[in-house]
């Protein structure tokens, strides 16, 4: 929306972004999945590719996006293709930005035929096991200088408010910055809708402004950038 005005400064970069919703199968027909548009991603790519970076935009379910200009896209379903894809897209980035929704569990068993209705029983329950965490393994494995970004939606609760608890996932990831959004309908401990801070490892606490996508974007590379070595 201000492309022309946007600094160079991502100049001879490379970045990976990650968006949208993961989906893990069931069986050939069904999935659990979530409700990520992946709108968040595609603009932290477009604006990315617009201040000058190389960029590659690791996209699981979206909305009806186009491709942003000058964008490397892969496409992937499950986590476990989110993960390889961003490992693999990390090994030569300058900074890596999760943005995407990642399912933090999956059917423990893939079923390779559809399950059927049985008509004499209840369904049996639904088995789940863990996924890897695909950010703090960027963050274990990160080369020297690399910046990693993580995106957190939070809701306040009887232990503190949704800043409190992306204090602590900033701690317990390890990333270099952290994007909170407060979410939830306006509870004992909740702050305003729509609220946001860019959390930084080095303590820096920075309010978001309610604004676009495009503009979040914008304030997460004018993070990054000064960041990079
Ligand atoms: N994330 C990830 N891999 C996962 C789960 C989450 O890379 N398996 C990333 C997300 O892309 C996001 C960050 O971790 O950048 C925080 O995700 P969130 O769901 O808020 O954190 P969790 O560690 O899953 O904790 P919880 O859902 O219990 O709050
Ligand atoms: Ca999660």
């Amino acid at each position: 929306e201000r492309g022309d005005a946007l600094p160079r400064d991502l100049e001879g970069r490379r970045v990976v972004v990650s968006a949208g919703g993961t989906r893990e199968p069931l069986d050939p027909v069904r999935f659990l999945g979530n409700r990520s548009s992946g709108r968040q991603g595609y603009a932290l790519a477009r604006v990315a590719a617009q201040r000058g970076a190389s960029v590659t935009l690791v996209a699981g379910a979206t909305a009806d996006l186009g491709d942003p200009a000058s964008v490397r896209v892969v496409r992937v379903g499950t986590a476990e293709q989110m993960r390889v894809a961003m490992h693999e897209a990390a090994a030569d980035a300058d900074a890596l930005v999760m943005s995407a929704a990642v399912a933090d569990f999956r059917p423990a068993t893939l079923v390779t035929t559809k399950i059927k209705k049985t008509p004499r029983s209840s369904p049996d329950p639904l088995v789940l096991a863990t996924n890897a965490d695909i950010l703090a393994e960027l963050v274990a494995t990160r080369r020297a200088g690399q910046v990693v970004v993580g995106f957190a939606a939070e809701t306040g609760d009887a232990t503190g408010d949704a800043l409190h608890h992306g204090r602590i996932k900033l701690r317990r990831k390890g990333c270099d910055l952290l994007v909170v959004n407060a979410v939830g309908d306006g509870k004992a401990f909740e702050v305003a809708d729509n609220a946001g801070w860019l959390l930084a490892a080095d303590g820096t606490e920075t309010e978001l402004p309610d604004g676009s996508k495009a503009l979040l974007a914008s304030r997460v590379w004018d993070a990054v950038a000064p960041r990079l070595s």
